[in-house]
């Protein structure tokens, strides 16, 4: 980025405050932000100049698209290049909360490993074999599944929006609706963007539509999950457990009820978090300005409609 433009970068990790990232726009053309940024019409109102909005994610949920389209701002993300890493991720989070490897990697590092060897030391469920459920069949959904082919599962999906037909038949994944999907899966994992329609799509209710041996995986968004009502299921036994990575609040309230649970695996939204994903990542979130900046259609535009409000035009660069 500095070949093409001067560049101001937060000096602190954390998120900037809204009044610090409000003074710091006023004069900006392009903003490099993380999914912890907000973007909203203050924010926008505040950046007179600015022409695009780059996140350094493939989820836009922090930014108000409509907003920015109707003031002409190109909004860019990272599609593609964190695919393998967040399904690998959730491949990870499918076998630890399965086969209790979080648990058993406590027990054996707080000494209580006492016995050589017991028939029932930590008995988990099979993965071989079972059920996947996959609620978003998108590039992360099918990356999940591809891998699913090793573990011998039967494979079933749920998406607003149907793939072609060749790629239900090359992964062998059968659509169903929600609730059929809820009952019939033993490992259910989240790939959908956070919508208003997907806010709060797992709640109590299909909680308690699921098996009570079922398993729930969240790589996703926290907030497509009522976090309260899979406390309760956990801690009442509808579900056997869940992994999850990402939480409606992050990072996570020190009084959130499911720190207290045992069946449950916490990580802090890092599914995309290798050297190669977030690489690539930060190539393609500084390339989508340079191309914005150059007057060209960035790689991956997200609101495409903004091409039609404000034109590409090249910006002056030094
Ligand atoms: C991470 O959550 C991302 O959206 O890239």
């Amino acid at each position: 980025l500095r070949e093409y433009c001067e560049v101001e970068v937060n000096p602190r990790e954390e998120p900037p405050s809204k009044s610090e990232l409000i003074s710091r726009l006023k004069d900006k053309h392009a903003l490099l932000c993380l999914l912890t940024d907000k973007i909203d019409a203050e924010v926008m109102d505040a950046a007179p100049d600015l022409r695009v909005i780059s996140t350094y994610s493939v989820g836009y949920d922090h930014i108000d698209i409509e907003e920015s389209t109707k003031r002409g701002i190109y909004v860019t993300n990272t599609p593609g290049v964190l695919t393998d890493a967040v399904a690998d991720f959730t491949w990870a989070l499918i076998l630890t909360i399965a086969r209790r490897i979080a648990e058993a990697d406590g027990y054996v590092r707080g000494g209580r490993w006492k016995i050589a060897w017991s028939p029932t030391l930590f008995l988990g469920y099979s993965v071989y074999g079972r059920t996947l459920g996959i609620i978003g069949l998108g590039r992360i959904g099918i990356a999940v599944a591809e891998r699913a082919r090793g573990f011998n599962m039967r494979i079933i999906y749920y998406d607003v929006q149907r793939p072609p037909l060749d790629v239900e038949r090359r992964l062998n994944a059968e659509y169903k609706p929600l609730e059929e999907l809820l009952r019939e899966s033993d490992f259910i994992t989240l790939h959908v963007p956070l919508t208003r329609e997907t806010y709060h799509l797992i709640g109590e209710r299909e909680l308690r539509l699921m098996k009570k041996t079922a398993f729930l995986i969240n790589t996703s968004r926290g907030s497509v999950v009522d976090t309260r009502a899979l406390a309760k299921a956990l801690k009442d036994g509808w579900i056997a457990g869940a992994a999850l990575d990402v939480f409606e609040r992050e990072p996570i309230e020190e009084d959130n009820p499911l720190l207290k649970l045992p069946n449950v695996v916490l990580t802090p939204h890092i599914a995309s978090a290798t050297v190669e994903a977030r690489s690539k990542m930060a190539e393609i979130a500084a390339l989508n300005i340079i191309s914005v900046l150059k007057g060209e259609k960035p790689q991956y535009l997200v609101n495409l409609n903004v091409l039609n409000v404000k034109p590409l035009e090249k910006v002056k660069m030094i």
